[in-house]
């Protein structure tokens, strides 16, 4: 006879571990994307959504639960009773201050710090051995403060920090270069903001270092000005998706899933989170984004790639943008 969790199950396999807990906080554009992203792929066995929001998170996890029947097996719920995170085995936090038009991700760091003076610490009593990913933006900078916060070890507490712009870094050259984006391994490191560095003289396109790829798409060449574009395209993403459509949410919750499975899966997959770094380039007491082994106890070995003096200062930049405005606000 089917258990209990056979009854509640969709049609497909998910291939995550039997139980496995993901509690996503803030049921919002991108914590609502995540929550049906995560049971659309399987990555957790358990999806729970949290909003001080009873209507809303409630309304979201129904709509999400009504499609289960075609997603992996898994559940879905949503409370605005924090008490639904508890023994979550990943938290993901979305809640924070939302990015307007015109306003850069650092702009929100008061706002979103306040809402994180109240909300880890009661996180952390109803999930004390949870893998915590920190979403909302400013990501490095809110990353930091939260970890202080809670009083959790740096590898237990990290962010987003650039996987997204590293996807979409991969997104552009792949379209440039007329090549599958799974081919294109380059890494955005640094702030995820204004700041964002790419490593292109550690990018590979296939078994050719990206420096040396030669011709695009259009006839052209992968040359230092198409590179400038393709930088400037990647940093303004955001400010030209939230001026069309008042928010980002599907490639950042496709990002986020990502990295859970990476944490459920134990996988030691390579993504640039952002962690607190120390002594990493001569970069200290710092959450910034640097290509990072993620496995099952959350970030591990941050990978040193091949740096030009370029990238290395450009790193140092945005280390120091980074911690400016977390010293403005207490951290
Ligand atoms: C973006 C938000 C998640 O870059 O900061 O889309």
């Amino acid at each position: 006879v089917p258990g209990r969790q056979e009854l509640l199950g969709g049609e497909g396999r998910s291939t995550e571990p039997r139980r496995s807990k993901v509690a996503i906080v803030g049921a919002g554009a991108v914590g609502s994307t995540l929550a049906y992203a995560s049971l659309l792929r399987g990555a957790a066995r358990e999806v729970v959504l949290y909003d001080l929001d009873k209507a809303k998170v409630e309304a979201e996890a129904l709509d999400i639960a009504h499609g289960i029947q075609f997603t992996p097996m898994g559940t879905v719920s949503g409370s605005d009773d924090i008490a639904i995170c508890a023994d979550a085995d990943v938290v993901v936090i979305t809640a924070g201050a939302k990015q307007r038009p015109g306003q850069s991700r650092l702009d929100l760091a008061g706002a979103t710090i306040d809402i994180m003076r109240a909300l880890v610490p009661r996180l952390v009593e109803v999930a004390p051995d949870a893998v915590y990913i920190m979403v909302a933006n400013p990501v490095d900078v809110v990353t930091y403060a939260g970890l202080k916060i809670s009083g959790l070890p740096a590898e237990q507490f990290f962010g987003s920090g650039t996987v997204l712009d590293s996807s979409r870094l991969r997104y552009l050259v792949a379209r440039e270069c007329g090549v599958a984006v799974q081919n294109v391994h380059a890494y955005i490191a640094g702030e995820h903001g204004d700041s964002e560095i790419p490593l292109w003289s550690s990018a590979m396109i296939g078994a050719v270092p990206l420096l040396q790829w030669g011709f695009t798409v259009d006839g052209g060449l992968l040359d230092e000005a198409r590179r400038a574009r393709i930088s400037e395209e990647v940093v303004g993403a955001a400010y030209r998706i939230i001026a069309g459509k008042g928010a980002t949410n599907y490639a950042v919750g496709l990002a986020v899933v990502r990295i859970i499975e990476a944490v459920l899966r134990d996988e030691h997959r390579v993504l640039s989170v952002s962690s607190l770094l120390e002594d990493y380039l001569e970069i200290s007491d710092v959450c910034m984004s640097v290509p990072t082994v993620v496995g099952r106890a959350g970030v591990g070995r941050r990978l040193v790639p091949v740096v030009t003096e370029t990238e290395r200062a450009g790193l140092r930049r945005s280390a120091e943008s980074i911690r400016s405005v977390a010293q403005r606000f207490g951290f």
